[in-house]
C-alpha cells in the first residue's frame, strides 16, 4: 500500500512509520515538525527508496492536496498531543487537532482515498471510576487537549455518515517506549532520575493509566487499518493499570535511584482519575497486546540511558521555558 502518514517524526508516527516500511509499504511522511517532531526519529529509514517525507501542515490544503497525489490510505497521527501544554495554551490544539483534521479528512475525500485512518485517543472517553470504557460509551473530554482531539475523532466519523467516506477511529490508551518526547510522564521522569533531579508528580499520584506499548498500538493501528470495519471505532489499550506512584518506583528501581527524589506537586486542573479500555473488539481483528510492562519499562529505560545524544538537546533547547512554566511556580502538595 501506499500510505500517508502525518505526525511521523513523533513518538507514535515514526514507531509506525518503520513499522509499516519493514512490512513492505511505501510511506510519504508528512510533517510540520513541531517542537515535538523530530527527524532524528526516522533517520534510519530517511534514505530507504519506499520513504519520502514532506514538511507540511496538515491544516495546508495545497500542500495535503499534493502529498495526497497517489495515495491509498491515510493515517492522520499529527497532533498537539500534551495535555499540560493544552492547559497552559489551549487556543493552539484545535488548530491541527480540529482544523487540521478537518483539512486532511477533506483533502482525503476529494483525492478518493481507499480509507482514512484517524489516530484518536482514550482521553476523549473522560475519567471512568469502575470498569471499562466500550466504543459505544459517550465522550466527556476533560481537558483542552482530550476536547480538541474528541472534534477530530467525531468529524472523522461524520465524514463517514454524511460521504460514504470509509473512515476507521482508533482510540488507543498511555503509550511508551524509545523517543517519546521527555515532557510525558515516563520519559520526563527517567530523564530526570537519570540525572538525579526531582519527580514532580501531580497530587496524590493515585492516578490511574492503562499503558501500552508502542509497538503494540501500532501493530494495533495496524490491525484496524488493515481489518477494521468502515465507520467504526476501536479501543487500544494494553490491559496494564497502573498507578503513577508505581510507574515511578519502578523507574526509581531501574534507574537505581530512591525516593528522595520524588515531589508531590499541586495537581493537574481537571485531572482525569482512572482511564481504562475494553478491547474485545480489536481482538476480533486479531490483535493482542504482546510487550509485558516489566521487560518494556526496563528497555525504554535502556533506550534512555543509551541515548542522551537524543534527549539532551532536546532538554536544553525550548523545553526549558516550557519546564519552568510548568512546574517552576508550582506548589506541593499533600502525599496520599
Ligand atoms: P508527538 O507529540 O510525539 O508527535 C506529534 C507529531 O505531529 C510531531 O512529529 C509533530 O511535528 C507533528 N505535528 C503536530 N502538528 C502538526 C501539523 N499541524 N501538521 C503536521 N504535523 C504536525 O505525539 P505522539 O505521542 O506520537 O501521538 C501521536 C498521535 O497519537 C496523536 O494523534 C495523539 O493524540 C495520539 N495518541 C497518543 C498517545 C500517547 O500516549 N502518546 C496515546 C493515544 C493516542
Ligand atoms: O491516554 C492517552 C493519552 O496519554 C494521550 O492521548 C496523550 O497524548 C498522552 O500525552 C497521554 O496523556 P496523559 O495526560 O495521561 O499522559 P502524561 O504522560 O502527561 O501523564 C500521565 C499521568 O502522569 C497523568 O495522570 C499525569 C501524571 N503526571 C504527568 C507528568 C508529566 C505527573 O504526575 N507528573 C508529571 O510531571
Amino acid at each position: 500500500m501506499r500510505l500517508l502518514v502525518t505526525g511521523g517524526c513523533g513518538f507514535i508516527g515514526s514507531t509506525f512509520v518503520r513499522m509499516a516500511l519493514s512490512r513492505g509499504h511505501q510511506v510519504t511522511n508528512l510533517d510540520k515538525l513541531t517542537y515535538a517532531g523530530n527527524p532524528a526519529n526516522v533517520a534510519e529509514v530517511a534514505d530507504l527508496p519506499g520513504y519520502r517525507f514532506l514538511h507540511a501542515d496538515i491544516a495546508d490544503a495545497a500542500a495535503v492536496a499534493n502529498a495526497l497525489e497517489g495515495v491509498d490510505v491515510v493515517v492522520n497521527m499529527a497532533a498537539e498531543s500534551h495535555v499540560d501544554r493544552s492547559i497552559l495554551d489551549p487556543a493552539t490544539f484545535p488548530m491541527t487537532d480540529v482544523v487540521g483534521t478537518a483539512v486532511i479528512l477533506d483533502q482525503s475525500r476529494r483525492a478518493g482515498v481507499r480509507r482514512f485512518v484517524q489516530v484518536s485517543t482514550d482521553e476523549v472517553y473522560g475519567s471512568i471510576p469502575h470498569g471499562a470504557f466500550r466504543e459505544t460509551d459517550p465522550l466527556e473530554p476533560s481537558s483542552p487537549y482530550s476536547a480538541s482531539k474528541a472534534g477530530g475523532d467525531l468529524q472523522a466519523l461524520a465524514w463517514h455518515r454524511t460521504y460514504g467516506m470509509d473512515v476507521v477511529v482508533t482510540r488507543g490508551s498511555n503509550t511508551y517506549g524509545p523517543r517519546q518526547y521527555p515532557e510525558k510522564l515516563i520519559p520526563l521522569f527517567v530523564t530526570n532520575a537519570l540525572d538525579g533531579e526531582g519527580l514532580p508528580v501531580y497530587g496524590d499520584g493515585q492516578q490511574i493509566r492503562d499503558w501500552i506499548h508502542v509497538e503494540d498500538h501500532c501493530a494495533g493501528i495496524f490491525a484496524v487499518l488493515e481489518h477494521g470495519a468502515a465507520g467504526e471505532v476501536y479501543n487500544v489499550g494494553g490491559a496494564n493499570e497502573r498507578t503513577n506512584l508505581d510507574i515511578t518506583e519502578r523507574i526509581l528501581g531501574l534507574t537505581g535511584r530512591d525516593g528522595a527524589l520524588i515531589h508531590h506537586v499541586t495537581d493537574r486542573p481537571g485531572h482525569d482519575r482512572r482511564y481504562a479500555l475494553a478491547t474485545e473488539k480489536l481482538s476480533t481483528l486479531g490483535w493482542t497486546a504482546r510487550v509485558e510492562f516489566a521487560t518494556g519499562l526496563a528497555d525504554t529505560v535502556e533506550w534512555y540511558r543509551a541515548n542522551r545524544a537524543w534527549w539532551e538537546p532536546i532538554k536544553s533547547g525550548e523545553y526549558r521555558a516550557y519546564y519552568q512554566a510548568q512546574y517552576g511556580d508550582r506548589g506541593s502538595a499533600p502525599r496520599a
